[in-house]
């Protein structure tokens, strides 16, 4: 049987949460601050957050990957990079999941001391603690996970597939198997 994480109510309710709590952190912010979306796995929960965010926000992205099926070599790709206007700006780094921690310490290293950020805030919809390799403080956190599970739904995918359904959950292994041998026939 399919395991649902979080229902498309659940996200709903953790994206507001987290929107007015990021709206408060942020309101003393002189400049205008930047809502960074890691792609493509955090771009529905992007998309969410930024609008239960009740101020003005610049949005830009930046694509990395390590993942190759279920797992990490924890090397890390820079894909696309994003643009040079964070400098001395506020950053909120809007990421799907933080599990090694790899990525985000890669990501906030990259956006203080590359991009020369005044402050970076992290925020994840979803925490995944028992998989941790390296040290990473996720400050805004829609959904901490007991389990080390592979997740999908919700712009969390298996191999590119699974972004597009609205909810989060943990596929059977009869589903990665068709889901393989359908890529397979690409
Ligand atoms: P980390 O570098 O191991 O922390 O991995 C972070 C990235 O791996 C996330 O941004 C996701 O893209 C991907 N990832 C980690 N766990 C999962 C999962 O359960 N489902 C889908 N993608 C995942
Ligand atoms: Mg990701």
């Amino acid at each position: 049987m399919k395991e649902l994480v979080l229902s498309e109510e659940q996200i709903a309710q953790i994206t507001k949460k987290l929107g007015d709590d990021l709206t408060l952190a942020l309101k003393d912010e002189k400049k205008i601050p930047v809502a960074l979306v890691v792609m493509r796995g955090a771009m529905n929960f992007a998309a969410d957050l930024i609008r239960n965010i009740k101020r003005n926000i610049f949005i830009d992205y930046i694509q990395i990957a390590s993942y190759e099926g279920t797992s990490t070599d924890g090397v890390i790709h820079l894909l696309k990079d994003c643009g040079k206007d964070l400098e001395d700006r506020t950053v909120i780094i809007i990421e799907d999941i933080v599990d090694t921690g790899y990525s985000m310490e890669w990501l906030v290293d990259h956006i203080k001391n590359t991009k020369h950020a005044k402050k970076v805030i992290v925020t994840a919809l979803f925490d995944k603690p028992l998989n941790r390799q390296t040290p990473v403080q996720v400050d805004y956190c829609g959904h901490v996970l007991d389990s080390n599970k592979f997740l999908v739904g919700y712009g969390l995918d298996y191999n590119g597939i699974g972004r597009n359904v609205p909810y989060v959950f943990i596929p059977t292994e009869d589903e990665v198997k068709a889901w393989g041998k359908e890529l397979k026939e690409e």
